[in-house]
């Protein structure tokens, strides 16, 4: 049971409205709808903690959910005895940002968020990972290539002690056997072009993970990553 517990913490929408970066931190960042709160409910293994959307634009501040809260569990321990045995209690927090590339949000909204992640980026000095999400159907598209030489530039070789992560969704949608198979963009081919991306990005050597929110796909890679954040 690594998840004893989660709740939903706040939502913040400049540097003074993130809690206290007494803990480690893992960040959900990409387009919008590419599937960022879906994935904070598959690794928690709770359906309804992110609200989703099938429209684009769901998330619009950067939420803040903490993973087994120290008062929580002590709470617990205090008071029940189901627990007992249980000593992987790490805690840590999720931030779910705002999708980026969305022509509805307007423009002024999109710089406020932008300038804010750049702030967050450079100065969250607790954040362990920063999770890019890409849509294994489309691979690297516009915003993404921006955003991933932003993180080569501050993350770029493990830089502040932060580990950049590609993250490919919704590969469950992979008609043609998955992003590690089949053929043209939407098979096997999309990690080699997200690779080659990543690579003229200068973040070549980072990790890949393969993950579907509906199959639960590559949970356990995520959670290889997580614990960077839980073992703060
Ligand atoms: P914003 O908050 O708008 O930035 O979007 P988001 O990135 O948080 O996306 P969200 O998790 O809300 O998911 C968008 C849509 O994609 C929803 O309809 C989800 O059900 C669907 N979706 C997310 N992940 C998967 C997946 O792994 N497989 C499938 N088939 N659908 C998914
Ligand atoms: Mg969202």
């Amino acid at each position: 049971a690594l998840v004893r517990r989660v709740h939903f913490v706040k939502g913040a929408v400049e540097m003074g409205g993130c809690p206290k970066g007494d803990r480690g931190e893992v960040a959900f960042i990409g387009r919008s709808n590419v599937g960022k709160s879906s994935l904070v409910n598959m690794i928690t293994a709770r359906k309804t903690l992110a609200y989703t959307s099938k429209r684009p634009g769901k998330t619009q501040q950067f939420n803040y959910f903490a993973v087994n809260d120290k008062v929580d569990v002590e709470r617990e321990l205090r008071y029940g005895d189901d627990i007992k045995g249980e000593k992987d209690f790490d805690s840590f927090y999720i931030c779910d940002l705002p999708g980026f590339g969305y022509a509805k949000v307007p423009e002024s909204q999109r710089r406020e968020w932008g300038g804010f992640m750049r702030e967050y980026f450079e100065g969250r000095r607790n954040l362990r990972v920063v999770f890019h999400l890409i849509d294994s159907r489309h691979g690297v598209v516009d915003e993404d290539e921006r955003i991933m030489g932003e993180c080569a530039e501050i993350f770029g070789g493990g830089k502040k002690g932060t580990t950049y992560v590609v993250v490919l969704t919704k590969a469950d949608k992979n008609v043609k056997g998955g992003a590690n198979g089949g053929g043209g963009k939407a098979g096997g081919g999309v990690i080699k072009m997200v690779r080659d991306k990543m690579r003229e990005k200068g973040v070549g050597g980072n990790p890949i993970i393969v993950t579907s929110s509906e199959t639960k796909l590559g949970r356990d890679d995520m959670w290889r990553y997580l614990r960077l954040a839980a073992d703060y």
